[in-house]
């Protein structure tokens, strides 16, 4: 049986569609099962990465685990991946795909999850669990609010400047994911979930002026002046801290790695840019 982590979030939703069309069995982990309103799935597990006998129970029978991570800060994260992953070994599972983070890569980085991944690959390495990692570099759809507001106010506000990002949208990580879960054949490797061309955001900016055909500024702002302004849109601190250090990364070309792994696990090729950010002007989000 495949067993996905994180189910009730974007990522675990696009995967569970996915098996849903499948003939395998395949539960669904979360954290809150009275509170699931997601693609109906038959066998909806209790899972919560604070707690082992809870995890355990709910990992009986699973031979592949689809293991996503947490949104909460690094430190908690850190115990609560090497949670998950004891949980794992106790109840006997065959393989465990972790969806890791382009960063573990770079030389330097600031962005504060780097930390949390090399510690959960490294746990994963110790414990002895067949694995895949699928390091992936930045969702495309992170950028989809700010790019929503910046049609309303004609700007977009962000501290990056120069540096590139080979962008990767959910549903393909999620198609990944699904894949080599559902074939033996892609696992036991390293992947990363990038794809074949990098942008900058002042790229995106003019991509999305010239899809909706309107004049959008880019203007990068200060990292200091950016986390204040993340912070206000609502964001807990924990994020708008680590997001506003990540412009280091994107600076330091940390995020500008291409790769044709998940084009190869695919057998197509990726969402586009262009395509995205055209659907994101026609969607009914916009007006
Ligand atoms: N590559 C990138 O650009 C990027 C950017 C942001 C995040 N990420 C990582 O990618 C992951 C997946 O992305 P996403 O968009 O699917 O995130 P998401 O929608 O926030 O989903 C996170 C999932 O983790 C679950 N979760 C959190 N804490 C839990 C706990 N203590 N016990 C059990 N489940 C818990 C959440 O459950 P609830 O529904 O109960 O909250 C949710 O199902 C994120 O969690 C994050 O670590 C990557």
């Amino acid at each position: 049986m495949i067993f996905v982590t994180g189910a009730s979030g974007d990522v675990g939703q696009k995967i569970i569609k996915i098996l849903s069309n499948e003939n395998k069995l395949f539960a669904a982990g979360v954290r809150y099962p009275d509170k699931y309103q997601g693609i109906p799935c038959e066998n909806i597990k209790y899972f919560d990465y604070n707690n082992i006998q809870v995890m355990v129970k709910a990992l009986v029978d699973v031979d592949t685990l689809i293991f996503i991570s947490g949104n909460c800060d690094t430190t908690e994260r850190i115990l609560q991946h090497r949670n998950i992953i004891d949980a794992a070994n106790i109840a006997g599972v065959s393989h465990i795909i972790y969806l890791s983070f382009v960063t573990v890569l770079a030389l330097e980085s600031r962005f504060s999850f780097t930390r949390q991944h090399i510690d959960t690959e490294s746990y994963l390495l110790q414990s002895g669990i067949s694995h895949t990692i699928a390091r992936c570099n930045w969702y495309l759809d992170n950028l989809s609010s700010a790019l929503i507001n910046s049609l309303q106010t004609g700007i977009y506000i962000d501290a990056a400047k120069k540096g590139k990002i080979s962008f990767i949208t959910k549903d393909d990580v999620a198609a990944g994911l699904a894949k080599i879960a559902l074939n033996p054949q892609w696992q036991q490797r390293s992947y990363l979930f990038s794809s074949d061309k990098s942008y900058s955001l002042q790229d995106i900016v003019n991509c999305i002026s010239h899809k909706s055909g309107k004049v959008i500024i880019y203007r990068p702002i200060t990292e200091q002046d950016y986390e204040v302004a993340l912070s206000q849109s609502g964001m807990p601190n924990y994020l708008s801290n680590a997001i506003a250090a990540n412009t280091f990364d994107i600076e330091n070309d940390n995020y500008d790695i291409n790769s044709n792994d998940l084009k190869n696990i695919l057998g197509r090729d990726l969402n586009t840019i262009e395509n995205y950010i055209e659907n994101l002007c026609n969607s009914n989000l916009v007006y």
